[in-house]
């Protein structure tokens, strides 16, 4: 890649091994005696994967943290008087189905119990005695109900929690009444759907995982209780919507992951009661619109992540709130349109350090793309086929220290001539993979190897419009046209759209012509193909006012036109003066129009 390889950091982190390793077993061999066949490490006797039988009858008297995985067990073993001086238990990979009081009742001292990876298919209640018991891990397990107080001798110590890789199905509300808990895991379970109140007595909980649920309904207040959590991960999972009825109460998160789920909608008011929120990853979901309200109230953010979406709409202002932004991920959507034409999309963003914008479609990046992002240090452009880059779009970045480009369709013309040079100057060739398409004689050369006198501008392949839609206004209920030209010197196919308020009009009725034009020059005649479409607006009503903007795009990029604004009139406050009744598209009456409003 880009950045060079450090293996020095490496050696080092190698000897501080040694060294640590080194001193923890001299200790070890000197002061205690291992019961064969177990292994010793400080106060650790790890009796793991022995045959039943060779588990010793007794162990050291300094034996605090006993290991016996992977030994067939079924039950927890009968230590004697020694099991009340051990604090953590490893029964991990044993055949336990169940979790029995009387056997864990000799264990006065247990602070740590692992019971992951065994046969144990529910938690009855009555299964723990009254231990000062503060991590208890049951991952992969068979457990598919939790009955209620299963937990009720556990509710002073536990901390940790975790029961990831079972089978439940539902979380009964309330059923955990745990207040010094503060790390519950539910990843990799069953549930669909979280009722409200379903983790209400869990006030200090720090961190929730439900990763892999096929969570599908999260109801209000589902989070209701945790007033304490800052980490909650959703990935994953079938969620479809953010919306403030489950965030409800939430009032000191910090991250939340709702990557992998299929989130098509923010609620407006969605961040009401999250706004201490630093982290928010929305890493593939459904959302194809950022709206003005999408991020409201989140003034704290640092890292949005939005890659691998369908955004192909954000809103004047879809950004302005975040104002602590640092990391925006916009990755593998279809925001070509906002970067090629919208005025500043991220202006608001003063703090950004980097954003990474690769595969998005980007044919051309012009001066208004990044105005605002001052304090830009790392910009990702890479897998968009760019095609032009206006002079001096980066230059504002005074401390952008990585620009990652990678395209081989550039037009090389006179207008990219400062681009090997600016970017040889900022040292950022190594990120930097930049070549020709186009004029033929450079194609496949790589900007660098273009010599400055070659960059000239003899044709212009990429459309330049040459008539823009004017701005209008019109009765309701009139017929409006909006015309728009634009010329080209390459022959490669046009296309044409129409955008309302920046959203493509899908169904409008547009015409297009193409017609051919033959230019003097100085340097002779050349051909020049001039397209003309015209969009058709019947009926209009008041819903129809706003402004309309037409894209001609070819091969070589993108055109954007000014924006035409149209306004329509009521015809009865024009109706009320005689002399305008019959008024229709005429220009008189347009400015008639104009002066009553
Ligand atoms: C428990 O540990 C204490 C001191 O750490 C020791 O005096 C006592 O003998 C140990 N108990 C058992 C049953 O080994
Ligand atoms: C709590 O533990 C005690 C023994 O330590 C036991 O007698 C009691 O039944 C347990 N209570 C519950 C609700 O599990
Ligand atoms: C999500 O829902 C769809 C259809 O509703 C289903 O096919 C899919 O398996 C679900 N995904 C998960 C992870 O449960
Ligand atoms: C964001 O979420 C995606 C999907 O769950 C994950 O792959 C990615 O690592 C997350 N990114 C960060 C920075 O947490
Ligand atoms: C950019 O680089 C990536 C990985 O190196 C490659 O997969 C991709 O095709 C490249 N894109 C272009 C436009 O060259
Ligand atoms: C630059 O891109 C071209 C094609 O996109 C690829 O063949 C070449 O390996 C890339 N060079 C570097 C240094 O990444
Ligand atoms: C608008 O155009 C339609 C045909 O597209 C036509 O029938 C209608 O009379 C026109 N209305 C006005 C007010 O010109």
């Amino acid at each position: 890649m880009c950045s060079s390889a450090q293996p020095s950091i490496l050696a080092g982190y190698v000897v501080f091994f040694l060294l640590f390793w080194g001193t923890r077993s001299l200790v070890g061999a000197y002061t205690r005696t291992c019961p064969a066949p177990c292994a010793c490490f400080g106060d650790l006797v790890d009796c793991s994967r022995l045959k039943k039988g060779q588990i010793p009858k007794s162990l050291p008297e300094w034996t605090v943290q006993l290991k016996l995985s992977h030994n067939e067990l079924n039950s927890v073993p009968d230590l004697g008087q020694y099991a009340s001086n051990i604090t953590t238990l490893v029964l991990a990979n044993n055949r336990l189905s169940k979790i029995a009081m009387e056997q864990l009742g000799p264990f006065l001292a247990l602070e740590t119990l692992d019971l992951s990876n065994n046969h144990i298919a529910e938690i009855k209640a009555g299964s723990f005695p009254a231990l000062p018991l503060k991590n208890l891990f049951l991952n992969n397990n068979r457990i598919a109900s939790l009955e209620p107080g299963c937990f009720t001798n556990l509710s002073s110590s536990l901390q940790v929690l975790r029961l990831n890789r079972n089978r439940l199905s539902s979380i009964p509300a309330k059923i955990f009444q745990l207040p010094n808990l503060q790390h519950l895991e539910l990843s990799r379970n069953r549930v669909r759907r979280v009722e409200g109140l379903t983790f209400h007595g869990l006030q200090a909980l720090r961190s929730l995982k439900m990763q892999r649920n096929g969570l599908s309904r999260l109801m209000d207040g589902a989070f209701w209780g945790l007033s304490n959590m800052e980490v909650l991960q959703l990935d994953h999972n079938n969620l479809t919507e953010v919306s403030k009825g489950w965030l409800y109460g939430l009032l000191t998160l910090q991250q939340l992951h709702l990557g992998h789920n299929a989130i098509s909608r923010i609620r407006p008011d969605a961040w009401e009661f999250c706004q201490k929120l630093s982290e928010l990853n929305l890493s593939s979901n459904h959302l194809s619109r950022l709206e003005e309200s999408s991020f409201i109230g989140l003034s704290l953010l640092d890292e949005l992540r939005i890659g691998n979406n369908r955004v192909s709409f954000i809103a004047d202002g879809a950004f302005r709130g975040l104002s602590s932004l640092q990391t925006l991920d916009l990755q593998n959507n279809e925001i070509s349109w906002t970067i090629e034409d919208m005025n500043g999309p991220f202006s608001a963003l003063d703090k950004l350090k980097k954003i990474f914008l690769q595969g998005n479609r980007i044919r051309s990046v012009t001066k208004k793309s990044f105005s605002g992002l001052d304090a830009l240090q790392n910009l990702d452009l890479s897998n968009n086929a760019i095609m032009s880059i206006q002079a001096n779009a980066f230059s504002q970045m005074k401390n952008l220290q990585e620009l990652r480009l990678n395209t081989s369709s550039l037009l090389c013309d006179c207008q990219l001539k400062w681009l090997p040079v600016w970017v040889a100057e900022q040292t950022f060739l190594p990120c930097v993979n930049a070549s020709c398409a186009h004029p033929q004689m450079l194609k496949g050369r790589s900007v660098f190897a273009v010599g400055p006198e070659e960059f000239v501008c003899d044709d212009f392949p990429k459309p330049q419009i040459t008539i823009q839609p004017e701005t209008r206004s019109a009765l309701k209920g009139a017929n409006v046209t909006f015309v728009c030209s634009a010329a080209s010197s390459s022959d490669s196919p046009m296309t044409f759209a129409w955008k309302k308020d920046n959203e493509v009009l899908n169904d409008a009725e547009i015409h297009n012509q193409a017609h051919l034009r033959v230019q003097g020059g100085s340097g002779g005649e050349t051909e020049v193909t001039e397209y003309t479409t015209t969009l058709q607006l019947s009926d209009v009503q008041f819903s129809s006012e706003g402004k309309y903007q037409c894209v001609i795009s070819n091969h070589f990029g993108s055109s954007y036109s000014t924006k035409a604004r149209l306004t329509v009139n009521s015809k009865l406050r024009t109706s009320a003066r005689p002399k305008t009744t019959a008024c229709s598209e005429s220009k008189t009456c347009q400015s008639k129009a104009r002066q009553e409003s």
